[in-house]
């Protein structure tokens, strides 16, 4: 029998590919650049699978283009590039990778946080400007964290993850999200509020959801005007959670004093984007999840979510679960 082929958008870690020797017939768009549309589109009409990255769009018109796929599988945790419900239409499993990112996604959060509050890049720059000509009592003063009070916006695991990092720097946390969970909040010793409480409350707000129709510009004007002055806003899970623009002037105006971002509305940002003139901002190029250990978990993952599917066995984590029922019956 031939074995079931598959298109990988990306090269990734070693790890993930001697998983697909043997079990598959593969190719790799071997760049660093993503696969054109034309491309992607091209090579859906003849593949089983497709191992994706969240820079590749996974839409209706790709879908129906791929009348042989049974499994698109994300090298991410997120999935916002991949239109689920119509995947599930076409019977195609959807997966993702969870847990190996969790804590590398944290401390990139985390990164943001403690540098935004004490303005790391632009300390940095004035060191290498020439303009460090003494110390003084008040060079580069930030904020403190200790005692300070953090709102989670999504305490699933990477929020929770965050969680335990704050309370360790001596940090109050507070959540908010879908569901209260008293057990965990016992368990974290933290506290859920409203959306609305919790960025009247905290002074540093932290976004751990993913991009869903309910948390696409979550936090805009009014939810920015609603927060401390003092207040430092960071997101390391997807761009459009906030309203971009409404955070520029956000921070023009001194609706809030910073911003740490990993995730942008359009990636890589523009470097004509307004977002990168605003001040008290701390950026990074969408690396939450960039280390050794996380990327290769994410490539043996992704790699075994694919070969599951493909050989009829229920992969690990699948997002869309119907698909799969559906099969069995
Ligand atoms: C990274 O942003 C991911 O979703 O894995
Ligand atoms: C600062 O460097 C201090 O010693 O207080």
């Amino acid at each position: 029998m031939d074995k079931p082929r598959v298109f990988v958008t990306r090269r990734i870690q070693d790890v993930g590919i001697r998983l697909l020797e043997g079990a598959v017939d593969y190719s790799i768009w071997d760049s660093v650049d993503p696969p054109p549309r034309e491309v992607l589109l091209e090579r859906a009409k003849d593949v089983d699978g497709m191992l994706t990255m969240l820079s590749d769009r996974i839409d209706e018109e790709f879908l129906s283009n791929a009348p042989g796929i049974k499994v698109v599988s994300n090298y991410a945790v997120g999935f916002d590039n991949i239109d689920v419900p119509a995947a599930t239409r076409h019977g195609v499993c959807v997966t993702n990778t969870p847990d190996v990112l969790t804590n590398a996604t944290a401390d990139v959060a985390f990164t943001l946080l403690l540098a935004a509050a004490r303005r790391v890049l632009e300390a940095n720059a004035l060191l290498r400007s020439g303009e460090w000509t003494t110390w003084h009592p008040n060079l580069l003063l930030g904020r403190d964290i200790d005692g300070a009070t953090l709102g989670i916006v999504g305490l699933g695991k990477i929020g929770q993850a965050v969680a335990k990092r704050a309370l360790g720097f001596g940090m109050k946390v507070l959540y908010t999200g879908p569901n209260a969970n008293p057990e965990l909040e016992q368990r974290l010793g933290v506290e859920r509020r409203t959306l609305d409480d919790l960025l009247v409350e905290s002074d540093f707000v932290s976004l751990h959801c993913p991009l869903t129709k309910e948390t696409r510009r979550l936090i805009g004007e009014r939810e920015l005007r609603m927060m401390k002055p003092t207040s430092i806003l960071i997101n390391a899970s997807r761009g459009p959670v906030v309203d971009q623009s409404a955070l520029v002037r956000a921070l023009h105006e001194k609706w809030i004093w910073g911003a740490g971002l990993d995730v942008f509305d359009v990636e890589p940002v523009p470097l004509d984007d307004p977002i990168l003139n605003a001040p008290n901002l701390t950026t990074l190029p969408h690396v939450g999840s960039a280390t050794v250990r996380a990327r290769e978990g994410m490539a043996r993952k992704s790699a075994e979510n694919l070969v599951a599917a493909l050989q009829g066995r229920r992969p690990q984590h699948l997002v869309n679960p119907e698909v799969w029922e559906n099969r069995k019956r």
